[in-house]
């Protein structure tokens, strides 16, 4: 088999077999072939999609280009949730430690910034001294210990997720159900988890715009964690304006601790107990959603899921200290307001730009090799429904390097739609469940 021909192959809209796509995944996770031609593969898949049973054999050979963890030794169930992405969607370093704290095992595997969105491994770094790849070894003994781990995908566990989603990320070559579900699928499955709670965004702000094609992945996803064994709930949820209101690596970390004692905007507090409730209660710790919910606010309520993060976070090499007093995260040099150019409502987001405005700050990759700076980011003032006046800062940004303010405050101007009629504030965070 010729990697070439495979790209034809798939270019021309034909279906791949089990064989060639095992080729491809096992070729490029062994560094057979360069990221060139897979960025082609990638592309061509985004532009023809793939069949059901391409999807499968995609999300299988992912899973096993690497080891699949086994827990069953630790008395419990172990349940996982996963985002599609967003902006300032950092809801898994609240729930993890809430769902731990309550009794369940959450061992997480996530990723880095994806596009314009934000990722788990990059927020968990921002805290100093925290280590997102532990070996398979370690990974047991700090789940063992606390109930939770949060890790990275490494040369043993999903290793082709790895390499595929830095080169996706780069390549704009995310946005196709087919990579997506078995990006997402290939690590959940591999973390030997009972149940799994998925994060389906929808709007400006997602990879999913429209919310038929969200549904349309959420379906995809169920079913592949249905034929795997798994209990898998699917929420449809609101990204057309960002979660909460810091978008950033270390900011989004002070909007979870601040959440994880008791404060914090409604939003991400709101949607973080309704994730941690579903966890509770398809990892059966309750009968109900509703059981989960309460017993995921007495966790933030008692201190509990506080105090679990801060163990999470020494077991892993991080400054725990750094959670009791956020300044110790890493700060920004300078902070500069965004002023609006009108007087009005807040119409509409398009949440996208503000991802990439943050990105732009040095929040996130244009190449793979690109490092990210921890500190910087964007501090929103004005979210949907919200009354503006001329001048008045819609956000702030927390920046080191002035290299491309002007153009990170452009995409915020287009990003807001500023008009006269008193605007409706956003819609309800959940707009669906899917179950398996
Ligand atoms: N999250 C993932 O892990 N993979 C994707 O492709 C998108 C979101």
């Amino acid at each position: 088999m010729r990697i070439v021909d495979l790209i034809r192959k798939k270019r021309d809209g034909h279906e791949l077999t089990v064989e060639e796509i095992k080729f491809i995944v096992g070729g490029y996770t062994r560094s057979e072939f360069p990221d060139y031609q897979m960025s082609a593969w990638l592309m061509a898949v985004i532009l023809r999609g793939m069949s059901g049973a391409e999807i499968a054999t995609l999300t299988e050979a992912m899973l096993h280009s690497g080891v699949t963890l086994d827990w069953s030794q630790l008395p419990g169930k172990k349940v996982d949730k996963h985002s599609t992405g967003g902006v300032g969607d950092k809801t898994s370093l609240i729930l993890a430690p809430i769902v731990a704290a309550g009794g369940l095992f959450v061992p997480m595997i996530s990723g880095r910034g994806l596009g314009h969105t934000g990722g788990t491994l990059d927020k968990l770094e921002s805290i100093p001294g925290f280590n997102v790849n532990l070996p398979p070894e370690r990974m047991r003994e700090v789940l063992s210990q606390c109930g939770m781990v949060l890790v990275g995908q490494t040369e043993q566990i999903v290793p082709a997720d790895k390499k595929m989603y830095a080169l996706r990320d780069v390549t704009g070559t995310v946005e196709s159900p087919a990579l997506i579900c078995a990006s997402i699928m290939s690590k959940k499955i591999a973390e030997g988890i009972d149940a799994l709670v998925l994060d389906v965004k929808t709007g400006s702000g997602a990879f999913m715009k429209k919310e038929e094609d969200a549904v349309h992945l959420a379906a995809l996803m169920v079913e592949t964690g249905k034929r795997m064994g798994k209990r898998v709930a699917a929420l449809i949820t609101d990204m057309n304006q960002p979660l909460g209101l810091y978008i950033g690596n270390a900011l989004e970390v002070t909007e979870c601790i601040e959440v994880l004692r008791g404060g914090g905007p409604a939003d991400l507090r709101d949607l973080s107990l309704d994730l941690s409730a579903w966890m509770f209660y398809l990892g059966e710790k309750t009968k109900s959603v509703e059981d989960g919910r309460r017993l995921a606010e007495k966790m933030i309520a008692s201190g509990a899921a506080f105090e679990k993060f801060c163990e999470l976070v020494s077991l892993q090499g991080g400054d725990a200290e750094a959670l009791r007093s956020p300044k110790r995260l890493p700060q920004a040099k300078n902070q500069v307001g965004v002023r609006s150019h009108h007087a009005g409502h807040v119409q509409a987001i398009d949440c996208e730009k503000i991802g990439i405005a943050s990105l732009v700050l040095g929040g996130g990759r244009e190449k793979k090799e690109d490092a990210i700076d921890p500190a910087v980011g964007i501090v929103l003032h004005k979210k949907l429904g919200h009354r503006v006046g001329k001048d008045e800062p819609i956000c702030t940004f927390h920046y080191n390097s002035d290299a491309r303010l002007k153009e990170a405050e452009s995409l915020i101007h287009a990003s807001y739609r500023i008009g006269q009629e008193p605007a409706p504030a956003a819609d309800k965070l959940i707009r669906k469940v899917i179950e398996s």
